[in-house]
């Protein structure tokens, strides 16, 4: 009872953040429940490397329990090799449908084949795969991730106002979609001033422990002072960063300034401490649209858009500590 007390308070905060909460969302919301209320959903997620990895799949068990969904979670421990045999297995139970949050975004064709053959439609999430074969998945929900990196670049374009900037950057897993487009981003983003440039880059694999070690080997690598700001993939890496910084000597925030992209609550209170400048949101709540679009296909065969898009929000400190408040029980 206090279980779904808390998942209750949750799901209003979570309308009030996705801006699902209006009249007809909402009603659309509520019907496509009572479709998908006898699906059984299998969803291969790729681990829980981060903050936001966690948030995703504890949405993804709201809101299928919401709806009255069986959802099976299998959890890859980064590894694609689990994730086709997770498949594997969910097509042999015979799930309605399956939910694929790619880890890489390459090797999927001969699997996802499988699924089709056995008419189980995949829903990516928060991830895209490369195919030559756009039919292997019905839908793919995530965001537009080279726009988030363009918008975390513009940000450090016109906060340094014309300032020289040496800029370091740490990647996520190398080889998933959104890595190299956050990079791609970026880098179109601050490709308007050559004062900013990227001086280093290297993987800290989504992770705060690889995101901390490779912002202490950054540390060392350059002379002292000469690093102006940090751009990480992830907000987990650039809470590992942070420490890093402080470790060194350094203010994060103020001596080197930091942007990452995600948006969960750790950042906003590194924000709201100074030690942080600006994150671009990633929502967590992917499986409710996925959950949506494969009610209204199961029911009457409505083909679901290819592109879900979530959008990509900037936040700055000023709101740092409301939306700390807001977003801590959520994750
Ligand atoms: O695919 C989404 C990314 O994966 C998030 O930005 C990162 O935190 C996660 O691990």
């Amino acid at each position: 009872m206090k279980a779904f007390a808390k998942y209750g308070a949750m799901a209003l905060m979570l309308a009030a953040m996705t801006g699902c909460g209006d009249k007809g969302g909402a009603g659309k919301a509520a019907d496509a429940g009572k479709a998908a209320g006898a699906l059984t959903i299998g969803f291969s997620q790729i681990g829980s490397e981060s903050g936001w990895r966690a948030a995703e799949t504890k949405l993804a068990k709201l809101e299928a329990e919401k709806r009255g969904i069986n959802l099976k979670v299998s959890d890859a421990q980064q590894q694609q090799a689990n994730q086709i045999k997770a498949i594997r297995s969910f097509i042999a139970q015979g799930v309605d449908a399956i939910l694929l949050a790619p880890v890489i975004s390459s090797g999927w064709d001969e699997v996802l084949g499988e699924a089709k053959a056995a008419n189980i439609p995949v829903v990516l999430l928060d991830r895209q795969i490369d195919t030559a074969d756009p039919s292997l998945y019905l839908s793919a929900v995530t965001s537009d991730t080279v726009e988030e990196g363009r918008v975390a670049g513009r940000w450090l374009v016109s906060t340094l106002a014309g300032r020289d900037c040496r800029v370091v950057e740490i990647q996520g897993t190398i080889g998933a979609s959104l890595v190299a487009n956050r990079k791609k981003g970026f880098e179109e983003g601050i490709s308007t001033a050559a004062n900013v440039q990227i001086v280093r880059t290297q993987s800290g694999e989504f992770t705060r422990a690889k995101g901390k070690e490779v912002m202490e080997g950054f540390i060392k690598a350059e002379a002292p002072g000469t690093i102006c700001a940090v751009y990480a993939h992830n907000d987990d890496m650039m809470i590992g960063a942070i420490q890093a910084m402080k470790e060194a000597g350094l203010k994060p925030g103020s001596d080197i300034l930091a942007v990452s992209i995600d948006a969960v609550p750790d950042i906003f209170k590194a924000m709201a401490d100074g030690d942080a400048n600006a994150t671009v949101e990633l929502t967590p709540d992917m499986a409710s649209r996925a959950y949506d679009l494969l009610a209204a296909y199961k029911k009457d065969g409505t083909q679901p858009p290819k592109w879900v898009q979530t959008p990509s929000t900037l936040y700055l400190p000023d709101t740092a500590a409301a939306e700390y408040e807001r977003r801590k029980d959520l994750y």
